[in-house]
């Protein structure tokens, strides 16, 4: 099953300090691969990095703010300068709406937009350039099934993943012919930091249950798996995709 590992190669994980980016980053790691982290709390990422060294890959913790262009530049050459190249991208960190208290403020809809969309968009464009020169690379871009299915309260958030998927369309075209990959994952419902107000009560687990036509919950590692796949030689002729792993939430929308 060779097609389905990523030894010898170097990929980038954005918001791999915790959550679905943590989880990511160490199913790569079993996978071969060698893994640059990044996000703003530094010693996250420095815990994810250590549990990285004992799986027996490299690792580096890199501080980075991805809705400042200049610091995604940063981020990339100080990651390529330290690993050589990147051949994978996981454009992971997001925030919600949830933090805000007026969730159509200036400022929600700025930060979500900059954080979501922007930041995916600046990290894109700062691989791309290696990636097109060696004629190989995967981009993953973490979306959401709030991109599909519209939900009430978070218009910023929903606004920002329904164009995240639209970008990873158009940045597949573009790039098919540089032999680079651009697919999307959109998670359903997945217990981390971002989700836990929504998942803390048992009425709201049953409800978020509910809307899932297989009933239950699912572990972190499950998106790992199939960032692996995305990420793989097993996967070099998909690209342009968003693909739900939700319980078959979206099922009955798209
Ligand atoms: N959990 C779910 O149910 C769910 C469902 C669908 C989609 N998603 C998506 O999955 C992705 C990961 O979410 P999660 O649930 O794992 O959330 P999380 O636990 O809050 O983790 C988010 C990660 O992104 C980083 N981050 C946020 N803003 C950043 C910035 N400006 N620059 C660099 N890093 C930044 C965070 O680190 P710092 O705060 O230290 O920077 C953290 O490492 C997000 O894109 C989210 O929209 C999650």
């Amino acid at each position: 099953m060779n097609e389905f590992s990523l030894e010898g190669k170097n990929a980038l994980i954005t918001g791999g300090g915790r959550g679905i980016g943590r989880a990511i980053a160490l199913t790569f790691a079993e996978a071969g691969a060698n893994v640059a982290l990044t996000a703003r709390t530094m010693n996250q990422l420095e815990d994810v990095a250590d549990e990285i060294h004992s799986i027996g890959k490299r690792s580096l913790a890199f501080q980075a703010d991805i809705s400042n262009a200049d610091s995604v530049r940063e981020m990339v050459a100080g990651v390529i300068n330290e690993f050589g190249v990147i051949d994978i991208l996981v454009n992971n960190a997001g925030i919600s709406t949830t933090p805000f208290s007026d969730p159509l403020s200036d400022a929600a809809w700025h930060q979500v937009i900059e954080t979501n969309l922007s930041g995916p968009f600046y990290c894109c464009r700062a691989v791309a350039e290696g990636m097109k020169s060696r004629h190989s690379g995967s981009i993953i871009n973490i979306s959401s099934i709030s991109g599909a299915m519209a939900t009430g309260g978070s218009v910023a958030y929903n606004s920002s993943k329904a164009a995240l998927n639209m970008m990873t369309k158009v940045l597949a075209m573009e790039w098919a012919s540089y032999n680079i990959s651009v697919n999307a994952i959109g998670p359903g419902w997945f217990e981390t930091d971002m989700s836990k107000n929504s998942l803390k009560t048992p009425e709201q687990r049953a409800k978020a249950k509910e809307g899932i036509p297989m009933g239950r919950l699912t572990d972190l590692r499950d998106l790992g798996l199939l960032a692996v796949y995305l990420a793989s030689p097993a996967a070099e002729w998909m690209t342009g995709q968003v693909i739900y792993l939700d319980g078959g939430e979206t099922g009955a929308f798209l």
